[in-house]
C-alpha cells in the first residue's frame, strides 16, 4: 500500500480586529487568551490528531484507540471552525450592534415578528444552555428557514460546515475573566458587538 497524499494543515485565521477592539463589552485580555490560547490550541491539536489518524491509515502505528482519536478530532476541528465563525461575527465598538438589515432582517421579521422578539428568544435560548457550548442561528437549506439551536460543548448536534449565520461562544473562557459567573451579562453585552454585516454576508452565501 502506497499513500502519497500530503494533507494540507489547518491554519489559525487572522483576527479581524485588535484584541482590545471589543472593549468595553469584551476585554482585550479575554480576546487575547481566547484567540491566541484556545483557538490556536484547537488548530494545533487538529493538526496533531489528523497526523495521528494519517499514521493509522498508512499502517505506521498498529496500536491505537480509534474512538478516543475520533473524539479529539471532532472536538478540535469543530472548535477551530466554530471559533473562526465567531470572530468574524463580531465587530469593533461603534461598528457592531444595532439591528440586521437585508435578507436577514426579512427572515427574522417573517419568523419572529420583529427584531426585539428575536433578540429576546435568542437570549433566552443562550441563557438556557447548561454548562459550556454555543448558541447558533443557521440557515436550513431544506426549508429556507432560520433555525435557532444550542450545541453542548463542541460535539453535540454540530456538523462542521453547518450554514451558521450568527454564533455565540458560551464557554467560560469567552467571558469569565470579565463577567465571572454572570454569563447572562456577557450574553447581554455581546449584542453590542454583533457584526450584522457579517451575518448578512454569511446568509447571502447560503441562500441560492
Ligand atoms: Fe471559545
Amino acid at each position: 500500500m502506497s499513500i502519497q497524499a500530503q494533507l494540507k494543515k489547518y491554519e489559525l485565521p487572522p483576527l479581524p480586529y485588535k484584541t482590545t477592539d471589543l472593549e468595553p463589552y469584551i476585554k482585550g485580555e479575554i480576546v487575547d487568551v481566547h484567540y491566541n490560547g484556545h483557538h490556536k490550541g484547537y488548530v494545533n491539536a487538529s493538526n496533531t490528531y489528523v497526523e495521528r489518524l494519517e499514521k493509522v491509515i498508512k499502517g505506521e502505528v498498529t496500536s491505537y484507540d480509534i474512538q478516543g482519536l475520533m473524539r479529539m478530532l471532532v472536538f478540535n476541528i469543530n472548535g477551530h471552525k466554530l471559533h473562526s465563525l465567531y470572530w468574524n461575527n463580531m465587530a469593533p465598538q461603534g461598528k457592531g450592534g444595532g439591528k440586521p438589515g437585508g435578507k436577514l432582517a426579512d427572515l427574522i421579521e417573517k419568523q419572529y415578528g420583529n427584531f426585539d422578539n428575536f433578540k429576546k428568544i435568542f437570549t433566552e435560548t443562550a441563557n438556557s444552555l447548561p454548562g459550556t457550548g454555543w448558541t447558533v442561528l443557521y440557515y436550513d437549506y431544506e426549508n429556507g428557514n432560520l433555525q435557532l439551536m444550542t450545541f453542548e460543548n463542541h460535539f453535540q448536534n454540530h456538523i462542521a460546515e453547518l450554514p451558521i449565520v450568527l454564533i455565540l461562544d458560551e464557554f467560560e473562557h469567552a467571558y469569565y475573566l470579565q463577567y465571572k459567573n454572570k454569563r447572562a451579562d456577557y450574553v447581554g453585552a455581546w449584542w453590542n458587538v454583533v457584526n450584522w454585516d457579517d451575518a448578512e454576508k454569511k446568509l447571502q452565501k447560503f441562500v441560492k
